[in-house]
């Protein structure tokens, strides 16, 4: 993609009075969207903007996979309030649920007409004419605060909503690292092999690009080093605070070069058998980078396996030849999964044979029409999947 899109990124310490001081003089409304259980977590972002004379309300009906019906809630709520920041704070859910709530409330005409045609890429938006946009996440996976897409299901209609644009990448990222220690192992695993796969899968992409490269390449090397850490011990704060960092590192890079097999096979994996987003990556993961490295790329894209071989010897993999370099780098992303606790196959995510059987034509339909496939390397479709879904139950 012939461009670079980032928003302003608070990190380190004292993040939370520094988005305060970026907010002081802008406004004086600010409209917090997030969920139940993460409002409580909301105190040090209310006082600290309240010191810079902002009149600052939560909106708290956040739900986990956000659908339109939410968003559209939400834009109500800001349509009353009429602020002047929209902030995006949790995981994934909240923030996609403020990038749409935040559009809704700078267009409402457009909640009036097709929205799975009105906010894509070449859209003329217009947007930041009420209000702009920060996120504070909450875990360390998605990249969400940094990239230009939110993804709403629309229960009505039964199918996915993307609204992807330039604009919708917000105006502040802020990194607060104390939001982070108390998530449980579980999710800290499974989101942080998300962060290992948006690293390798941006750096292998069709649309990788000079800018996009060192991003992903730089969160590759902090997620496999500090991820076991920080799934050894949650309270260690330095490894936390690599782990969110290299997750928005991470978003900068495959935000400006988009995901890929891993993230088509996960997609459809997740769905097809209801498994959160981070863990059915993580599955997918080993099987995609063995699959993209044997075989031939898409004419005019770098080679995968060359590709693979600099991230392997970026995280300190000196294999002698590429494909040695590339074998040892899967081996390495196997052996975390095991250390960290997170399954490596659909089997051992307890998948069972018939269901596998039953629903393999479905993930391979789902896979197919995913946009991931658009942006991985080379071809990989009809049989070649069905086979690389069966190595996903196998292992
Ligand atoms: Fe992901």
């Amino acid at each position: 993609m012939p461009y670079f899109l980032s928003p302003r990124v608070i990190f380190g310490k004292g993040a939370m009075k520094r988005l305060a001081s970026e907010l002081e003089g802008k406004g004086d409304k600010a409209v917090v969207i997030t969920d139940q259980i993460l409002k409580d977590k909301c105190g040090d972002l209310v006082e600290a903007l309240s010191t810079v004379g902002y009149d600052v309300k939560i909106w708290d009906g956040v739900e986990a996979d956000p659908t339109l019906d939410v968003a559209l809630r939400a834009s109500r709520f800001l349509l009353d309030i009429n602020p002047q920041w929209v902030i995006g704070f949790g995981g994934g859910s909240a923030i996609d649920t403020a990038k749409a709530a935040w559009v809704l409330y700078e267009r409402p005409d457009l909640a009036d007409g097709d929205l799975t045609k009105s906010i894509l890429p070449r859209a003329v938006l217009n947007l930041r004419r009420k209000a702009r946009l920060a996120a504070v996440p909450t875990t360390s996976g998605t990249g969400a605060d940094v990239t230009w897409v939110a993804v709403l299901t629309d229960r009505a209609m039964n199918r996915k909503i993307v609204f992807a644009h330039n604009d919708i990448v917000p105006d502040l990222s802020v990194l607060e690292t104390s939001l982070t220690l108390e998530l449980p192992k579980g999710l800290t695993a499974s989101t942080g092999l998300d962060v290992i796969a948006h690293a390798i899968d941006g750096y292998t992409s069709k649309q990788r690009s000079d800018f996009s490269d060192g991003p992903c390449l730089q969160a590759a090397r902090m997620a496999m080093e500090w991820l076991p850490k920080v799934c050894h011990d949650g309270s260690n704060y330095e490894a936390r605070e690599k782990m969110l960092n290299a997750a928005t590192i991470a978003g900068l890079g495959f935000g400006n070069s988009n995901t890929g097999l891993s993230h088509a096979l996960g997609h459809s994996a997740g769905a097809v058998f209801h498994m959160g987003h981070g863990r059915a990556i993580g599955i997918a993961l080993s099987y995609s980078l063995d699959y993209i490295s044997t075989k031939p790329p898409y004419e005019g894209v770098l080679d995968p396996l060359s590709r693979l071989a600099d991230i392997a010897r970026f995280v300190g993999i000196d294999d002698a030849s590429p494909r040695e370099a590339v074998d040892a780098l899967i081996a390495k992303i196997r052996a975390i999964q095991k250390e960290i606790g997170e399954p490596a196959s659909l089997k051992e995510a307890g998948i069972t044979e018939d269901r596998m059987k039953a629903e393999l034509d479905t993930l391979v339909q789902v896979a197919e029409k995913d946009p991931n496939m658009f942006t991985t390397p080379c071809e990989c479709k009809g049989d070649a999947l069905r086979e690389l879904f069966e190595r996903m139950w196998r292992g």
